[in-house]
């Protein structure tokens, strides 16, 4: 069957379509047909240095996913740790551990489906971590990205307010999803922006990008909130000085978060899959992805 293989840590052209053993899932593991599998930035951070999710060479990127058990047909999505797991589902078929797959919800079609598990399970693990009344304002930096995209349609529907830093070529499309006050990311201090806005401070604020808690700070209120899925970088002082809960937070797959993300999913949420490549052309998809802008999601299709 056909893979793509990281022969050796590098550029997009270590990505090789090889010709690979099939799967022989053990008594914990289905059998799964792979129809598409979403591109993501740790799918680059692994390829570039298998290191910190200890890797070894060869292996096989892709964390995302939508297929069909083998046995039943039965549609599935699944989602695997970004760390530790050696053979990813960039493959036509992957054995896979059941506490990482679940039925895929049936108004998704493969291609949607994939665009899912990582990004959404991780916006839903944020905006679970702040426990933030209807109406209080949140400012998300990065919103126009994949995570961003589907924590904004989230955090809407859970009732908060959202600013978010974005491009002015984005406004328009994060405004249909929720966004209620738009800010531009080249202003110096979009939180300060914000709050010269709103005339009030910030529930809470939540870092997409890396390196946007710092400057943010002054501008959440005591006793607020700061998430960040990147970095806890910078002078961070300022959150024992207001009493700010800091939260770190790295995804956690598992069964229970892909039935969280199908209930987000019949509450209207959706990703926005912005292209989709075959699977010879996985490294087309990391070019793309690693020169930005691409507003919602890549998705190889097998
Ligand atoms: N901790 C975890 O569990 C976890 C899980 C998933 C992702 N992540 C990490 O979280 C980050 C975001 O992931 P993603 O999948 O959403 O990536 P993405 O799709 O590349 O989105 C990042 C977004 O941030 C925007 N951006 C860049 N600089 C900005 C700035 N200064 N102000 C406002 N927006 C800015 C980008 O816009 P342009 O491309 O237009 O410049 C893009 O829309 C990545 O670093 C990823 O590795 C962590």
């Amino acid at each position: 069957m056909r893979g793509v293989l990281v022969e050796r840590p590098g550029g997009p052209e270590v990505l090789t379509l090889a010709d690979l053993a099939e799967p022989v899932p053990g008594p914990d593991s289905v059998l799964v047909e792979v129809e598409a599998v979403g591109v993501n930035p740790v799918d680059i951070g692994n390829r570039t240095d298998p290191s910190w999710a200890g890797l070894v060479p060869p292996y096989i990127l892709g964390y995302e996913f939508a297929g069909r058990v083998v046995e039943t047909g039965e549609p599935i999505w699944g989602l695997l740790p970004v760390q530790g797991v050696q053979y990813g589902a960039l493959v036509e078929r992957i054995a896979v551990p059941r506490e990482y797959l679940a039925p895929r919800p049936p108004e998704l079609d493969p291609i949607v489906a994939a665009a899912l598990p990582m990004a959404g399970c991780t916006a839903q693990q944020v905006l679970q971590r702040m426990p933030l009344a209807a109406g209080s304002w949140l400012l998300v930096h990065g919103a126009a990205g994949g995570v961003g995209h589907l924590l904004v349609q989230m955090a809407h529907r859970r009732g908060l307010r959202v600013a978010a830093a974005a491009r002015h070529d984005d406004r328009r499309r994060l405004e249909e999803l929720g966004v209620d006050l738009w800010l531009d990311r080249s202003e110096p201090s979009p939180a300060q922006a914000a709050v010269d806005k709103l005339g009030n401070e910030l529930d809470a604020v939540v870092d997409l990008v890396g390196g946007q808690l710092e400057p943010s700070l002054p501008y959440v209120r005591v006793g607020g909130h700061a998430a960040t899925i990147v970095d806890l970088s910078g002078d961070l002082e300022l959150a024992i000085d207001r009493n700010i809960d800091l939260h770190g937070v790295l995804m956690r797959p598992g069964r229970d978060r892909l039935y969280q993300l199908a209930s987000a999913i019949s509450a209207g949420v959706r990703p926005h899959v912005t292209d989709t490549y075959p699977l010879e052309r996985v490294a087309d998809a990391h070019r793309r992805l690693e020169a930005g802008r691409v507003g919602g999601k890549l998705v190889v299709t097998l």
